[in-house]
């Protein structure tokens, strides 16, 4: 059985009286100790993709499809089921996370609540000493409140105390976004020792190309609520891509040529015919413009949404 299977997920948020789709039928299985990692543009999705499975999205939103965790579908559960899953089967690291700490105990103690389960008093505080370090972060951090350390900190502490849950799954949100290399690292250690030591799962949101190259295991694109392209982060980030939108996304990115894709993404109502990245695509035809390309095998756990790809 799958940890976690996902099929034609959609997620809509209801505006005004209208409907608009943001994300749109993700297939997605995940065993025990394997990785998968989300890129794409700001706004495509990829946030409303994590809170559905988490069923943390706000009021306004709808979702459709299936979600499978463990063999039970989360879609079905009430508040309570969906609480008792959050924590200790699925972690959650989100996108703005600094504001996620308790603003009244110090670090230390926060980390000591969340270990006390498992651990002993030494056996917490050595615990401690070696996350802060993995995190780049000084013993003292232990004694600060959070009001006294910068953003940038209390977002790698906050990965800190999600690992330490040991959840069976991690879903992080951009957890290295604007940290110095050092610190990148020491997330990235603790994401790659959960998945390849303990077998735990991770599902990791990022723009970094350093963080995706760094984990094991698939690399999805998400362009206008669509999976585009995935498969192994090698292929996907080498010389086998294929899928324009990948080619050019990867191409806009600083630590590549930072060229731009001209024009901008299909807005959220107008996604209903033809490839949806048609408008951008120097080799979109009349076939593009009308019909909706669905995901095909390149090769052997490579796919593609692309008629010419
Ligand atoms: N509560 C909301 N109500 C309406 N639209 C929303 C809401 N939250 C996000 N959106 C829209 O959903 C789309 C996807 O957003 P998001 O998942 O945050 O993208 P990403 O994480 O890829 O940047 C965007 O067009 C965004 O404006
Ligand atoms: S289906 Fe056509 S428009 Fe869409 S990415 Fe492929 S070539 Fe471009
Ligand atoms: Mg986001």
């Amino acid at each position: 059985m799958k940890l976690l299977d996902v099929s034609g997920l959609q997620v809509f948020f209801e505006v005004g009286g209208q409907i608009f789709p943001v994300v749109d039928k993700i297939e997605l299985t995940l065993s025990e100790g394997e990785c998968f990692v989300i890129a794409g543009e700001s706004g495509s999705g990829k946030s409303a993709f994590a809170m559905s499975l988490l069923g943390i999205l706000p009021q306004n939103a709808r979702v459709r499809g299936a979600i499978l965790f463990k063999g039970k579908s989360l879609l079905e559960f009430d508040a309570k089921s969906m609480r008792a899953v959050r924590g200790s089967g699925i972690g959650y690291v989100p996108q703005s996370s600094s504001t996620s700490l308790n603003p009244v105990l110090r670090i230390g103690t926060q980390f000591h609540h969340v270990l006390r389960h498992s651990l002993n008093g030494a056996e917490s505080s050595k615990a401690v000493t070696r996350i802060l370090q993995d995190l780049g972060l000084d013993d003292s951090v232990a004694l600060m409140y959070p009001h006294q350390l910068s953003e940038g900190i209390k977002g790698r502490l906050l990965v800190g105390l999600v690992a330490c849950l040991d959840p069976m799954l991690i879903i992080a949100d951009e957890p290295t976004k604007g940290l110095d290399t050092h610190s990148k690292e020491g997330i990235l250690r603790i994401f790659e020792r959960r998945v390849t030591q303990r077998g735990r799962s991770l599902i990791m949101i990022t723009h970094d190309l350093d963080v995706a190259a760094w984990l094991p295991g698939r690399l999805g694109i998400m362009y206008a609520g669509e999976i585009v392209e995935w498969g192994p982060v090698p292929v996907v980030l080498g010389d086998d891509c294929c899928h324009p939108y990948t080619l050019g996304f990867l191409r806009s990115l600083p630590e590549r040529d930072f060229i731009p894709i001209p024009g901008s993404c299909v807005g959220l109502l107008e996604r209903h015919t033809g490839c949806r990245f048609a408008n951008r695509c120097s080799r979109a035809d009349a076939v593009c413009k009308r019909q909706h390309p669905e995901l095909r095998r390149v090769c052997e756990d490579h796919w593609v949404r692309c008629f010419h790809a």
